[in-house]
């Protein structure tokens, strides 16, 4: 008989979590005026609300941690990082920062002006966050299929390639940059192909523009184009890590994703000259260059968090999780982003209540009632997300409402996987019954979805 599959780690240290009853979740959700980034964490049984800096890091990293070195100039956690930075990811220069948003924000201080346009895949909404704070635009030009949540396609992900190439011959003088997110978070964290990222490349090229990759889970889209892509299947994660960033000027990274530590980002770039022109905005905003905003412990698991975050048995514990919450989302006929994502579960909320008037958050509806019934948090990404037009102040309805249920890594057990699935079943059963939905009370001018206050409609 075949062996089943089981995790690639055991458990050394526990976390006590806390169920809760109905009555007391319904108070708590009123209190925080229904946005659950509002919810105190212990009002919460399992936490999908996101998969950043919420993985558990290893023994190994742990131990990193005790030899970190808390130097303000050239610390040798600095060093260590470094080393792993050109080794695994083959870039020459880097600068720690607190987390992504900031490489965001200082790459962009250096290289982002007023009028720039910047396409790519689906742009996260710091990274847009971060275009439009500065009058800039994103333009998504991610493949069509990705907003059909029943179509399959293995590289949901991709940048349209056609479109890319009709936008740079009309807009090139205009664009500082290219950006690809792997994996392509918003459009359900769907994996880019090697051959999409090659084919950026040479537009790229042919407009001497270089190529930034929003790259917080590197690692999940590697191990998609090894399963999924043509001519992978004997590489190694690692081998596939370097020939994705070998098309790639630069990067930012989220190392609170796939390098599974709880705090950190950096950027990364092949130019000496790029990295001299962020070095002022860096020591300005994050810190000196050698550690800009970071602990030298936490620099330390980091290193040691992107050699375990690219191992294949790792990636592949990681992913089968994710695989089979889908697997029994679809068993019970609950429509969701397929195929699964890299990192999470992405509910079509457009499907389950297209009762509740899309003006009325129908994601954000379908993340309160999950939570109401089962102490679970997920997070919208839908219209709240959108955000309004900066121009016309107008709401932003995008193509897909989704309900994201992000797996932490090394975190939950498939346990907890069945728990989700049968609660999400329960509130799909009784979809029917729910017609309205959540409005406005309050909202912040940009990224108004993690302090937005709501009522029922
Ligand atoms: N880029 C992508 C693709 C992301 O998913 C995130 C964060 C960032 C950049 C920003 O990084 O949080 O370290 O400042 N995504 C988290 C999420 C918040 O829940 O998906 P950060």
């Amino acid at each position: 008989m075949e062996l089943p599959f089981a995790e690639s780690y055991k458990i050394k240290m526990v976390e006590t979590i806390r169920r809760s009853t109905r009555t007391e979740r319904e108070e708590w959700i009123k209190t925080a005026k229904y946005n659950l980034f509002n919810l105190k964490s212990d009002q919460v049984f399992i936490d999908l609300l996101t998969d950043s800096g919420t993985g558990a890091m290893s023994d190994k990293q742990w131990g990193a941690m005790m030899v970190g070195d808390e130097s303000y100039a050239g610390a040798s956690s600095y060093y260590n990082l470094k080393n792993a930075i050109k080794n695994i990811l083959g870039f020459d220069y880097f600068m720690p920062t607190h987390q992504g948003r900031a490489a965001e924000n200082v790459l962009f201080s250096a290289l982002v002006k007023e009028g720039d346009c910047i396409p790519g895949n689906s742009h996260f909404d710091t990274t847009k966050g971060h275009i439009e704070f500065r009058k800039a635009h994103a333009v998504d030009l991610t493949i069509d299929i990705a907003s059909d949540t029943e179509a399959y396609h293995p590289f949901k992900g991709n940048v349209d390639i056609d479109k890319l190439e009709k936008y740079m011959a009309e807009n090139a003088a205009k664009v500082p940059f290219i950006i690809v997110t792997v994996t392509n978070n918003t459009a359900g964290g769907q994996p880019v192909s090697m051959e999409c990222l090659r084919e950026v490349r040479r537009v790229a090229d042919k407009h001497n523009k270089p190529v930034l990759f929003d790259s917080a889970r590197f690692a999940e889209n590697a191990y998609f184009i090894k399963i999924r892509e043509k001519g992978y299947e004997n590489k190694t994660v690692k081998e596939i890590v370097k020939e994705m960033f070998s098309y790639a000027d630069f990067m930012t990274m989220s190392s609170k994703k796939d390098a599974i530590v709880n705090i950190g980002g950096f950027i990364a770039m092949k130019s000496q000259e790029v990295w001299r022109q962020c070095s002022t905005y860096n020591i300005m905003f994050e810190g000196f260059v050698t550690y800009g905003g970071m602990a030298g412990r936490d620099m330390n698991a980091l290193s040691v968090g992107l050699d375990e975050g690219t191992e294949f048995e790792y990636l592949e514990t990681r992913i089968k999780q994710v695989e089979y919450l889908g697997n029994r989302l679809k068993e019970f006929g609950i429509p969701f982003q397929s195929p699964a994502g890299g990192h999470a579960i992405f509910v079509d909320a457009n499907k389950i209540l297209p009762n509740v008037p899309k003006e009325q958050f129908r994601a954000q509806t379908l993340a309160v009632e999950l939570y109401l019934e089962a102490g679970i948090r997920g997070v919208e990404i839908g219209a709240l997300l959108a955000d309004r037009d900066p121009e016309t102040r107008e709401n932003r309805f995008p193509k897909l409402e989704l309900l994201r249920l992000a797996i932490p890594r090394r975190t939950y057990t498939n346990n907890h996987m069945d728990v989700i699935a049968v609660a999400l079943k329960n509130v799909f059963d009784r979809r029917d019954s729910i017609k309205s939905g959540l409005k406005i009370m309050w909202e912040a001018p940009i990224m108004r979805h993690f302090t937005v206050e709501l009522d029922k409609a």
